[in-house]
């Protein structure tokens, strides 16, 4: 998808650096052999590597999606255990040695799309200084296209007609899709979609958990976690991060929390984004009711959490 410019432009030639762990060396290489095979024009070049260092150096954008996955029986205070260690050693070795502040001002911009997404985004602002916290983001994109699917399928119009939903939260089961501001383009123009719906138990009750629970469906179905639809939300994050948000249309992305919309500083939460010249600003001055008030504090309550198991682990 990169390789095609789905994700920096059509005219936009790239150079793709790919790391893996020593083990996955062989299976890296074969990645690497299927990149030339497909004659890609835009491809100028292929790193594939397991020494961290060599795969960061001189990388203008980053997509972080190695990391150790959830088994059976794993808590989740286990998997931010094994997570944060590799966030940890990442950014030792590699971010903090590359990014130059002074010689490129959008040196690299991140996105953390491996679980704990907003956890994993949070250990490593705390362990690179060097990159301002705006050029750490992590991915809640596929969340946020989930809910516009959604109301795609039950309003049954084009998905490209809808837009503005928003995801608050946790990239996890407590996020709140929220779907109150959300619009969609009909033949009598662009309305709500509360009033298009008109079954508010739907939009606080099944919409929700749906999408909340879209990734363990897929999970059930396919037998293996979403992968299309998650590379493909991952191309949306970046482009519209680098390249611009559409006109009148925001997104959610995770992001270092200001305190807007009374979220708690100091954890990474999903919000409503727009984003122009590489730079993503909240959406601000929306409604907030007491329902959504309520979903939107567990799910930074969630964090909050996850962010103190995290930091015994990063002290340890
Ligand atoms: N935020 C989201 O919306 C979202 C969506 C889908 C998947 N995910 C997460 O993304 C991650 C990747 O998912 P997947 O299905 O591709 O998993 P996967 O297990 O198939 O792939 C993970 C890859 O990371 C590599 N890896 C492990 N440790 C590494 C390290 N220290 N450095 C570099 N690479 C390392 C593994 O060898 C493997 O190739 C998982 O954590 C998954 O939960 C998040």
């Amino acid at each position: 998808m990169i390789a095609r410019g789905l994700m920096l432009g059509l005219d936009q030639p790239v150079v793709l650096h790919m790391l893996d762990i020593p083990q996955m060396a062989g299976a890296l290489n074969g990645v690497r052999m299927e990149l030339v095979d497909a004659a890609l024009p835009l491809l100028r070049g292929v790193v594939a590597t397991s020494d961290e260092a060599e795969a960061f150096q001189g990388v203008n954008f980053a997509v972080l999606i190695g990391g150790w996955p959830r088994k059976e029986g794993m808590e989740r205070k286990d998997l931010i255990a094994k997570n944060v260690a590799i966030y940890r050693i990442k950014i030792k070795i590699s971010i903090l040695m590359n990014f130059n502040p002074v010689t490129s001002r959008r040196a690299l911009q991140v996105l953390v799309v491996a679980n704990p997404a907003n956890t994993n985004a949070l250990v490593l602002k705390e362990f690179a200084p060097a990159v301002p916290a705006k050029n750490i983001t992590c991915l809640t994109r596929l969340d946020h296209n989930r809910a516009l699917g959604q109301i795609s399928e039950k309003l049954g119009v084009h998905v490209g007609d809808v837009r503005n939903a928003i995801v608050w939260g946790n990239h996890s089961s407590t996020q709140f899709p929220d779907a109150s501001h959300a619009t969609a383009r009909t033949d009598h123009g662009e309305k709500p979609v509360g009033e298009l719906v008109a079954d508010e138990k739907w939009l606080r009750d099944e919409f929700v958990s749906i999408v909340q629970q879209r990734g363990a469906a897929v999970i059930k179905a396919r037998k293996q976690s979403s992968s299309l639809s998650a590379a493909s939300a991952a191309c949306d994050h970046m482009r519209d991060w680098i390249l611009g948000t559409p006109k009148g249309t925001w997104v959610s992305m995770g992001v270092y929390s200001d305190g807007s919309y009374s979220v708690p500083k100091g954890i990474f939460y999903s919000f409503p984004v727009t984003c122009e010249k590489g730079e993503w600003s909240i959406v601000q001055g929306l409604q907030v009711d007491d329902f959504a008030r309520s979903k939107m504090e567990l799910s930074a309550n969630e964090l909050d959490e996850e962010r103190s198991m995290a930091s015994e682990f990063v002290s340890s």
